[in-house]
């Protein structure tokens, strides 16, 4: 009897997908998060769409295009400044020497939402088992239970690839940091609050939103997705700085249609038809569902809107 209403409550999940409410673990049955396998699809989607964990966790050519061969398996430098140091992203294969294949799935859970990594994997790591925040763990940590394990799921498919990163370069441990709060929408409807979650988990504000003075490393919510946070590196002697997408009429994007949103992601263009500069991930997002960009271009309505002008040195 109980086995049947466990099966039955988990088909129904299955076809309302992974976000009905009752099959994710806050639910008040836990049995049902235990019956409860990831879904290596869904898993890609997050991974490769969503989030874009490949990103960070492969080297890059000049081009910005993943060393062929190589993705997941880490090393690409991200450079803090000379009070800190350097960091590489890690090898996130199944290679079970280099990569997380030795980790379980609770540990790799973990690390994705707090930054705390295994004791068995801190080699290398100076006296802390706390990662620096460039992996997004404040963001990633709003991350739901079951879209967790779909992305575990799909991690889990990712053949070894023998190649272990440089070592981080770095001065000191961060102590671990707690999630970053989102605004919430005004209207919480559906869609407004998928589009809060997609926002999130999707890491707008990663590289929309400024940081706050150090030594904290927390991101400047007064501020969100206003833009502004500058990448250096991308074209010789320039730096390309997030745009104002908040809903702000004048240095946002408040005076942009729906469908000139839209048209970011599916073509990286801007409302003047032109080309947005990299590293906004455009392609990637291009890869969402019509109703996932939809729900983003819903939420991005509700923001506080910041007057906060930002310069556009794209040379497209
Ligand atoms: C913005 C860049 C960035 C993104 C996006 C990103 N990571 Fe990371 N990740 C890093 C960096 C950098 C480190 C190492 C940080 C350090 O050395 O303190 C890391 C570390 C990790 C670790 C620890 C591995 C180990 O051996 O210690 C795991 C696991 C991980 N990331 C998984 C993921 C997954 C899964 C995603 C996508 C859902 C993801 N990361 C997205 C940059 C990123
Ligand atoms: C890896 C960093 C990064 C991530 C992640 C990212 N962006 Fe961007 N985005 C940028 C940069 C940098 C620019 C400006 C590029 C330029 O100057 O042409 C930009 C430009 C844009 C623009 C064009 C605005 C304008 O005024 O031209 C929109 C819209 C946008 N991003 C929306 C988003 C949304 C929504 C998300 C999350 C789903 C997102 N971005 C995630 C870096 C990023």
């Amino acid at each position: 009897m109980k086995k049947y209403a466990l099966i039955s409550i988990l088909s129904l999940c299955l076809a309302a997908g992974a976000f009905f409410a009752a099959c994710s673990s806050n639910s008040s049955n836990p049995t049902v998060s235990q019956v409860y396998t990831g879904d290596a699809n869904h898993g890609q989607y997050l991974v490769e769409t969503v989030t874009g964990c490949a990103d960070c966790h492969s080297q890059l050519d000049q081009q910005g295009n993943i060393v062929a061969g190589m993705k997941f398996a880490g090393g690409q430098r991200f450079y803090l400044g000379p009070q800190v140091g350097a960091v590489y992203s890690r090898n996130i294969t199944q290679d079970s020497v280099n990569g997380i294949g030795a980790w379980t799935d609770a540990e790799i859970i973990t690390a994705v939402r707090t930054g705390i990594i295994p004791q068995h994997a801190m080699n290398g790591m100076i006296m802390s088992d706390t990662l620096f925040p460039v992996m997004p763990y404040q963001l990633l940590g709003n991350y739901s239970d079951n879209d967790m394990q779909d992305i575990v799921a799909y991690l889990r498919t990712i053949k070894g690839i023998k190649y272990a990163p440089p070592m981080d370069t770095v001065f000191f441990r961060p102590l671990a940091a707690k999630e970053t709060t989102i605004p919430t929408p005004a209207s919480t409807n559906d869609v407004n609050l998928r589009g809060k979650y997609l926002v999130t988990v999707g890491l707008c504000a990663d590289c929309h939103t400024q940081r706050q003075a150090p030594p904290s490393t927390g991101l400047d919510i007064s501020k969100f997705l206003a833009g502004g946070f500058g990448f250096d590196g991308i074209f010789p002697n320039v730096t390309i700085y997030s745009a104002n997408i908040t809903p702000d009429m004048n240095t946002g994007i408040g005076m942009w249609s729906d469908a000139q949103i839209d048209s970011a992601f599916q073509h990286g263009k801007d409302d003047q038809g032109k080309q947005i500069c990299p590293p906004m991930p455009w392609a990637r997002f291009a890869g969402l569902s019509s109703a996932d960009a939809q729900a983003i271009i819903a939420y991005l309505h509700t923001i506080p809107a910041v007057k906060d002008s930002v310069p556009n040195n794209c040379p497209f």
